[in-house]
């Protein structure tokens, strides 16, 4: 008790103190909730399920937490040992109340258990099942995600679109995900979006989403799959439809043939380089597998798993030491120097 008068007579320093400590705690718990992905800001009807579902526990955990927090505060108060207090009354078992503290949790369990399977069948229900014709091709649009260590490579087989990293989708559209991977397993994550799915190897899972809410939603892979695990992001993009349509029609255009000045010396450049090894640019001799597909790699707002910004200077650095900057990749140095970076780069920017 002497403690507790002793917090409660601090000085008013002291308790501004433990006031500026709060508040640091709250913001620090609660900097995950604000910007993208935010949690608690759904954009699509499963992510929107998905929220209300996690409502819906934490208040049933608060209550929980409140009552059995304050029958042991309010106990240890109430009981605690007084000098000279004779031995309390010794009681061995409690018949009423062993039945209440087994059934009780095991009722809030079953609470637990009906909202989370509900939600589970409720968003896991593919559109075709739920009413919506998923053959409607106008009003669904089919994905192959696939993970590669470290970055989502994303085809779009009905389009005849292959891109990384970001994912155009149109608004009010069933989006199909079949998702698997190429090498460990990873989780296909964008918390404003849907749930988590797994992409794992020699297997398919199947994911679907539905967002009226344009705009751009990051995403992290959310399984540890190796050394830059956490530079493995991904962005979802729901465009209205005009804005997908052209979109589609800018990603299954040619790439430019009339390049002239350090575009085209850029363009001759890769071309000599190893870089056709691994990358793919339709229309031209790079047919690589390996790495992400980079005919329209000017359109894509990140690259490298989503961890760079996509400007020159940014894009030049990666090609002269990605070793440097994403320790692990598969992607070599090869010994670019600094004004052939900028070449090669000023022609990746044709690529829009
Ligand atoms: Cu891929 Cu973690």
């Amino acid at each position: 008790m002497k403690s507790i008068q002793r917090l409660f007579s601090a000085s008013r320093r002291t308790r501004t103190a433990q006031t500026a400590a709060l508040v640091l705690f709250i913001s620090i718990l609660s900097s995950g909730c604000i910007g993208t992905p935010a949690m608690l800001q759904p954009a699509s009807d499963n992510a929107t399920q998905i929220s209300n579902l996690t409502q819906s526990i934490l208040v049933i955990a608060a209550a929980v937490f409140i009552i059995v927090e304050g029958l042991l505060i309010f106990t240890s108060f109430r009981y605690r040992k007084r000098p000279n207090a004779p031995l309390p009354r010794q009681v061995s078992g409690n018949t009423a109340l062993e039945i209440g503290w087994t059934a009780f949790p095991a009722i809030v369990l079953a609470i637990v258990f009906a909202l989370t399977l509900g939600t589970l069948i409720a968003i896991d229900t593919p559109p075709a099942q739920a009413g919506a014709p998923a053959s409607n091709a106008s009003s669904s649009v089919n994905v192959l995600i696939i993970g590669h260590q470290w970055w989502w490579e994303i085809q779009y087989p009905d389009l005849g679109i292959i891109t990384a990293n970001e994912m155009h989708v149109p608004a009010n559209a069933n989006i199909i995900m079949k998702l698997q991977s190429n090498d460990v397993i990873h989780s296909f994550w964008v918390p404003q979006i849907g749930r988590k799915l797994d992409a794992i190897p020699g297997r398919i899972n199947t994911n679907w989403f539905r967002s009226g809410n344009p705009g751009r939603y990051d995403g992290q892979c959310a399984e540890f799959c190796g050394a830059e695990h956490a530079l493995m992001h991904v962005q979802i993009v729901v465009d209205t439809p005009d804005q997908f349509q052209a979109w589609v029609n800018d990603q299954k255009a040619p790439i430019p043939t009339n390049l002239t000045g350090q575009a085209a010396v850029g363009e001759q450049m890769f071309l000599a380089a190893s870089c056709t090894a691994c990358h793919t640019i339709k229309g031209t001799k790079a047919q690589g597998q390996i790495g992400p597909d980079l005919t329209h790699f000017a359109s894509r707002a990140k690259f490298a798993g989503g961890s760079f910004d996509n400007i020159p200077a940014n894009v030049s650095d990666w090609i002269q030491h990605p070793r440097e900057l994403k320790p692990g990749t598969v992607m070599p140095d090869l010994g670019i120097m600094p004004n052939m970076g900028d070449t090669i780069t000023s022609f990746l920017e044709t690529l829009k």
